[in-house]
Parts: C-alpha cells; structure tokens; sequence
C-alpha cells in the first residue's frame, strides 16, 4: 500500500492504491480545508476548489481530472486532494488549501459587512418612501 506523507503536519498514513488523497487525509486526521472552507465545500465533487494541494513526486498521482484542469489549467502542480487519486509513495503539502481558507475567511467577513449595510440601506429607504407618501411608519 502507498504511504502518504503530510508534509506541514508530519503525518504519515498507508491507504490502498486508487485512494484519493482527500480519503488519505481524513483517514489520518488531517485537514485538507482551511477556515471555512471546513465547512464550505463540494464534499469531493471538484467542483468548489477548496481542498488545493501540491503532491510530489506528481507521477505518483492520477493525471489531473476535467475540474482540475479547468480550475488549474493544464501543466499545473496544483491538485486538488479530492480529484487526485494515489498510485504510489507521495508527499503532501496542503499550505495552498490553508492560505486559501484564509482568503474565504476575509471574503465571507466582508460579505457579511456589505449584507449589514444593505438591509440598512433598505430600511433608511422604506422609510422614507412611507415618509414621503404622507404614512410615517413611526
Ligand atoms: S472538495 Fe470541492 S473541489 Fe475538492
């Protein structure tokens, strides 16, 4: 069976061939989601983007899947834990998926200030509307 190593954990773990490196993840507990991505994520589908990783040596890993490549392009060393599937010894770095947790954690606070400032919005503006047509709401 190959052994994956996670590299900024320092854990090793044995899973069959075939397995996708997220599988080898979760089966020694390490965590291929940064922030909230956690959370938000396609569960393995390839469709969110969420779990980035870099795998070396890449000729130990599946050839990169259609999401991949549309996400990546092609030629990339960016893989995703989800769509990478294991054919031997690998060692992986999952900092990209870390960094870009990071990333959503800052987005998801500025949407959440702009849905604040917008139900506000609304409000000043319903308020004047009644305001304006002589039905003060207060
Ligand atoms: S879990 Fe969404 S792309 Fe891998």
């Amino acid at each position: 069976m190959p052994t994956v190593t996670f590299q900024n954990e320092n854990i090793k773990v044995e899973v069959p061939e075939g397995a996708t490196l997220r599988k080898a993840a979760n089966k020694a507990g390490v965590s291929v989601y940064g922030g909230p991505n956690k959370l938000l994520n396609c569960r393995g589908f390839g469709l969110c983007g969420s779990d980035k990783i870099t795998v070396t040596p890449d000729t130990c890993v599946s050839k990169p899947s259609f999401f991949e490549k549309l996400q990546f392009g092609e030629g990339t060393k960016t893989r995703l834990a989800c769509q990478a599937k294991i054919t031997g010894d690998v060692i992986v770095n999952t900092a990209l998926a870390m960094e870009y947790g990071e990333e959503m954690r800052e987005n998801l606070k500025f949407v959440a200030l702009a849905g604040v400032f917008g139900i506000l919005t609304l409000g000043a503006v319903v308020f004047m509307v009644f305001e304006m047509v002589g039905k003060p709401l207060f």
